[in-house]
């Protein structure tokens, strides 16, 4: 059974166009990434399933059914930003919630002790983490067959991020279906059986992690750490990711362009601290395809 198909589907803000016709299926149970990077399209596409932000052409489905207020209701979202009232405790904020919604008030008992969140606590005294535990358990108030999470863990620290994942990944042995946008190549990989990823409004690629990587096809990546100067000189020759003391190059073949790249990297004065031959990650699969990195 598919969860969610979206066909064709065009969204202009005034002359610019977001989304130049994407389509998707999403399997039920199924965890689906959509990868991209700033201004993708990512938020515009799940605003339109999840908030109803309208469109201006294509198809959207739910469990076979067109996308409307009542289908609508089989969707759980947790936003951008977080749609907690920092004024209000976790628990009026759960029963606002639940008001609005229409939801049980008898679930709200349930995901404060899910959550461990501090019922007393208002909003803005929660951390980062706690907060966006928080914006999950209002999605999840209606008991969603479908989660879908915009940037679920942009600002998180490192240990609040892997509970979020253990999270998805929890709502999804429930034989539930997840959507979740990022730019957050490890994510990608770490949660999805399948990811999409999107540049300029449109999806350049989908499948499986492995199937993606199978894009980079036999080329390799050199990556280089260090104190780097020259890298300007390699772009000329070589697809580039270049991050802050790190540089990822392809190349099609490591031993004879490892001379050049060292080379040109020394004589332009760099220190190199490391040098290693990787296996392609996600973001050298959008480099690949796109000519540029994720952020
Ligand atoms: N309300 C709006 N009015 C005009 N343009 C908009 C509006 N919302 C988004 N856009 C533009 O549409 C494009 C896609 O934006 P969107 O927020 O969907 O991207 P995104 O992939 O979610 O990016 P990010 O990773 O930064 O969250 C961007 O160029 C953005 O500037
Ligand atoms: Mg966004």
């Amino acid at each position: 059974m598919k969860a969610l198909e979206v066909g064709e589907l065009r969204k202009r803000y005034g002359n610019f166009e977001a989304l130049r016709g994407v389509n998707l299926e999403i399997e039920e149970g199924e965890i689906f990434a959509l990868l991209g990077p700033n201004g993708a399209g990512k938020t515009t596409l799940i605003r339109i399933i999840a908030e109803g932000l309208k469109y201006d052409s294509g198809e959207i489905r739910v469990f076979g059914e067109p996308l409307t207020k009542k289908t609508s209701r089989l969707i759980g979202y947790v936003p951008q930003e977080s749609i907690a009232y920092d004024l209000l405790t976790v628990e009026e904020n759960l029963r606002f919630y639940a008001d609005i919604y229409d939801a049980p008030r008898d679930r709200i008992k349930e995901l404060m002790e899910f959550f461990s969140l501090p019922r007393r606590k208002r909003a803005k005294e929660l951390s980062g983490g706690y907060k966006h535990r928080l914006n999950l358990a209002i999605a999840l108030l209606y008991e969603p067959k479908i989660l879908i999470l915009d940037e679920p863990t942009v600002g998180l620290d490192v240990p609040s991020r892997r509970e979020v994942w253990e999270l998805i990944e929890h709502f999804r042995s429930d034989g539930k279906t997840v959507l979740l946008a990022t730019h957050y190549m490890e994510e990608a990989e770490a949660l999805a059986d399948r990811v999409a990823i999107i540049n300029e409004g449109k999806i350049i690629a989908l499948g499986t992690p492995a199937e993606l990587k199978g894009l980079i096809g036999n080329e390799s990546i050199i990556q280089v750490e260090g104190i780097l100067k020259g890298i300007e000189r390699l772009k000329g020759r070589f697809k580039i990711i270049d991050k802050e003391g790190r540089v990822r190059i392809h190349v099609k073949n490591a031993r004879e362009a490892l001379p050049t790249v060292v080379h040109a990297l020394v004589e332009a004065g760099s220190e190199i601290k490391a040098i290693t031959v990787e296996e392609p990650t996600l973001e050298d699969v959008f480099m690949k395809l796109t000519g540029r990195g994720l952020e």
